[in-house]
């Protein structure tokens, strides 16, 4: 059976403030610089979803694209587009919303909705020039 990877692009923009409470204001502004701002600054985040699996016989496909867009858009980017990503979504009230816990958090949310025998790897882009790949 050939396996291949299909790649699911989306986008979303939203804010945050990273800051860890067992750490002085200080130290919080010495180890997160802007990202530690108060009153919170946004990202235009995007998102790589990577899903790798058995092509298909009958369909000719690992995954359908637009079922995969589907279950982003519902349990990803509606839940975090124009939010604020400390106040506004359940998971980073006590998680600090770095880019590699916004990458564990939507691998964690997707994997429960997707086909057991597709592995699954995100990539999210704070910036263009910085992006995180989970799992490792
Ligand atoms: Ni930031």
């Amino acid at each position: 059976m050939k396996k291949a990877s299909v790649h699911r692009k989306e986008h979303f923009n939203a804010a945050h403030r990273l800051h860890n409470p067992l750490l002085t204001d200080e130290e919080n502004r010495e180890l997160y610089g802007k990202c530690n701002n108060p009153n919170f600054h946004g990202h235009n985040y995007e998102l790589v979803v990577k899903v790798t699996g058995p092509i298909d016989e009958k369909t000719g496909y690992v995954a359908d694209t637009k079922i995969l867009s589907n279950i982003i858009k519902e349990h990803v980017t509606d839940r975090f587009d124009h939010k604020n990503l400390n106040l506004d979504v359940e998971e980073f009230k006590t998680l600090n919303p770095t880019t590699e816990n916004v990458a564990v958090v939507i691998y964690e949310t997707l994997r429960g909705k997707l086909p057991a025998e597709l592995d699954l790897k995100i990539y999210l882009y704070e910036t263009e020039r910085n992006f995180v790949e989970y799992p490792a």
